[in-house]
């Protein structure tokens, strides 16, 4: 069944994140990209926070969202409560980061990887599935954190 998955970028990764784009669609899933479509600057904050909020109201399943190093953007994602997002540069973590922490939103670096290498982290998170058991107690634990 294909996914609705929440994307955006900043200036800094417009091209990777059309590479994306056309990447998960090609897989099935069904993008929600919040661009930009331009290139003048746009702040990663606002545009992590934006495809973090599709994600924590129900609106996309899961979310990826890609600026210069993939951290400015995690960090605002993660602002919003019920998003648990990661910045990966290897695919064991894109992997593990949903099967052991149920992120629910992965976080990309445009000057740090190439784009077979950011692809291949995007098929490792959106193949993984959460394992629950053990890590569900832990994960809750993280949740509990938000009040
Ligand atoms: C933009 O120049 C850059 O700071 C941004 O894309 C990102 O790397 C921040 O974390």
């Amino acid at each position: 069944m294909s996914r609705r998955i929440a994307l955006a970028s900043d200036h800094a990764a417009i091209e990777l994140r059309r590479a994306i784009a056309a990447h998960v669609t090609a897989r099935g899933d069904v993008v929600v990209d919040l661009g930009p479509e331009t290139p003048e600057s746009i702040p990663y904050p606002a545009q992590g926070a934006a495809a973090a909020k599709l994600v924590a109201s129900g609106a996309c399943d899961l979310g990826i969202v890609v600026c210069g190093t993939g951290q400015g953007i995690m960090m605002a994602a993660n602002k919003v409560p019920g998003i648990r997002c990661g910045v990966c540069a290897d695919t064991f973590s894109a992997r593990m980061i949903r099967q052991h922490n149920d992120a629910n939103m992965l976080a990309l670096g445009a000057r740090v990887l190439g784009i077979g290498l950011a692809l291949d982290l995007v098929d490792a998170f959106l193949d993984a599935e959460f394992e629950g058991g053990r890590h569900a107690t832990r994960v809750d634990m993280i949740k509990a954190m938000e009040g």
